[in-house]
């Protein structure tokens, strides 16, 4: 297992570039099983995650080549097993998101029930719920959901009562080959759901209202090959924007874009750090304490639970009080007693955390139990006095891609070492 050490309290400068959405290329990886034609991605970030998704395909019948660069892939090839089995789905939940494509091409798809995880029980109920309204018998045995669907889907009326954005995607990919049309309110406005759904219009797909939270689909009989690149990765953007504001930095976050991140920026400057954009990305800079304020996550357009950990490194730090109320997960505050044992002043009260700002955080070994929460402790490790040892950095590689070579490229001290097995 490897881990990073981090030697604090040096300010970054320069440029990092924005690697493509994991939780973007993931889905329109999956948006592949639609059609048998190569789906040619651009711009998809070089992470475990989407390593997972190409083996997941590959068992699914997929051929998954390597693209014209290294960050190109092309799947092709027709779907020849349903079955997506346990050893990949309890790696990856977002393995589930096959279960629709699998049901709207193959009328029949096996998958396992994904389980809880490190930040909350998250059921897969509100995904189910929408595929038998649009026709698919469901059962589950044996830890898997066997799902049928012999006469095809048929459009239907869905609405969701909670914008999931997982089960927006499911439902939405499913609805592109059913017959007639399907109509998902309260579907999910994430800035990767637009992403997903212009790349399936690509495929020939007919789907409207990405960004009204009610998404109309009209059913096509197939879908064919397509071009597409990924969109940059907001949370990884949003999270090196943490980075130069809590070393009290100046960077460039090349491909980041401002308006898929409002709520993070708006944050970010209300603490007192600069933001602004030009044609190459967005820069953030602090030269003066940051002060805290309050947040609550909220699905898209509101503050995104995947910034929440980093955002509660920067208020360790930050002058006076703040508060964050987490309303997505129900235990998404794992990063908490790390950053305490690193100094940080922060009680829990039910979902919200209240945090008393500190003048210094001191280096210490601490445990990454999840990806983003990993991120929270690099950030504290950054400006924090003396060593950090971040132990279990398989969660991060995961999700963002060369992380120690980004931020090493701008002045941080940060190390990977490799223990033997
Ligand atoms: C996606 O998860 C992201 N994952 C998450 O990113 C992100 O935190 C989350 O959306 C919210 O923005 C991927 O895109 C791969 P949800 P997803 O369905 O789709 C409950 C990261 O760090 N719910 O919107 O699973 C659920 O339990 C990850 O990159 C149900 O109750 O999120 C949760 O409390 C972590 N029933 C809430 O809704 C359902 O059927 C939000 O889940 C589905 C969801």
């Amino acid at each position: 297992m490897s881990y990073f050490t981090i030697e604090g309290r040096r300010p970054l400068k320069g440029e990092i570039t924005i690697s493509g959405a994991k939780n973007s290329g993931l889905k329109l990886m999956v948006a592949s099983l639609l059609s048998k034609e190569p789906l040619i991605l651009h711009n998809v970030p070089n992470i475990a995650d989407i390593h997972t998704m190409c083996n997941l395909l590959t068992t699914l019948g997929k051929t998954v080549t390597k693209g014209a660069d290294t960050h190109s892939l092309i799947i092709e090839g027709p779907v020849t097993s349903i079955e997506a089995p346990y050893d990949i789905v309890s790696q990856m939940r977002a393995s589930i998101l096959v279960l629709g494509p699998l049901l709207a091409r193959s009328g029949e798809a096996k998958v396992s029930l994904p389980g809880g995880c490190a930040i909350g029980t998250r059921p897969v109920d509100l995904h189910l719920k929408g595929l038998e309204i649009l026709g698919a018998e469901i059962e589950l045995e044996n830890g898997y959901i066997n799902a049928k669907a012999p006469r095809g889907l048929a459009g239907g009326r869905i609405t969701l009562p909670f914008a999931s954005v997982g089960a927006t995607e499911n439902l939405l990919m499913a609805a592109c080959l059913a017959r007639g049309t399907t109509e998902i309110i309260n579907a999910a406005r994430e800035p990767e759901i637009a992403d997903l759904v212009q790349c399936l219009n690509a495929m020939g797909a007919r789907i409207t209202g990405e960004h009204t939270g009610n998404l109309t689909i009209e059913g096509v009989e197939s879908l064919h090959g397509a071009e597409y690149s990924v969109m940059p990765d907001r949370i990884e953007c949003g999270t090196y924007a943490c980075a130069a504001a809590i070393t009290g930095g100046d960077l460039l976050l090349k491909g980041g874009r401002l308006l898929d991140q409002e709520a993070v920026m708006i944050a970010l400057q209300k603490m007192g750090a600069n933001v602004s954009e030009d044609e190459q990305g967005l820069r953030v800079s602090a030269s003066q304490n940051l002060v805290g304020i309050d947040l609550m996550t909220e699905p898209y357009p509101g503050f995104p639970t995947d910034m929440q950990a980093q955002f509660m490194a920067l208020f360790a730090v930050a002058e006076g009080a703040s508060m964050i109320t987490e309303t997505i997960f129900e235990n998404r505050f794992m990063h908490v007693p790390e950053l305490n044992r690193m100094g940080a002043n922060i009680n829990i009260q039910g979902r919200s955390a209240i945090i008393r700002g500190v003048p210094r955080l001191s280096g210490a070994p601490v445990m990454a139990t999840d990806l983003r929460a990993s991120f929270s402790l690099i950030l504290a490790g950054l400006v924090a006095e003396g060593t950090t040892i971040l132990n279990r950095v398989y969660h991060l590689d995961r999700g963002y891609e060369g992380v120690e070579r980004k931020l090493a490229n701008c002045g941080a001290s940060i190390k990977r070492i490799e223990e033997a097995a």
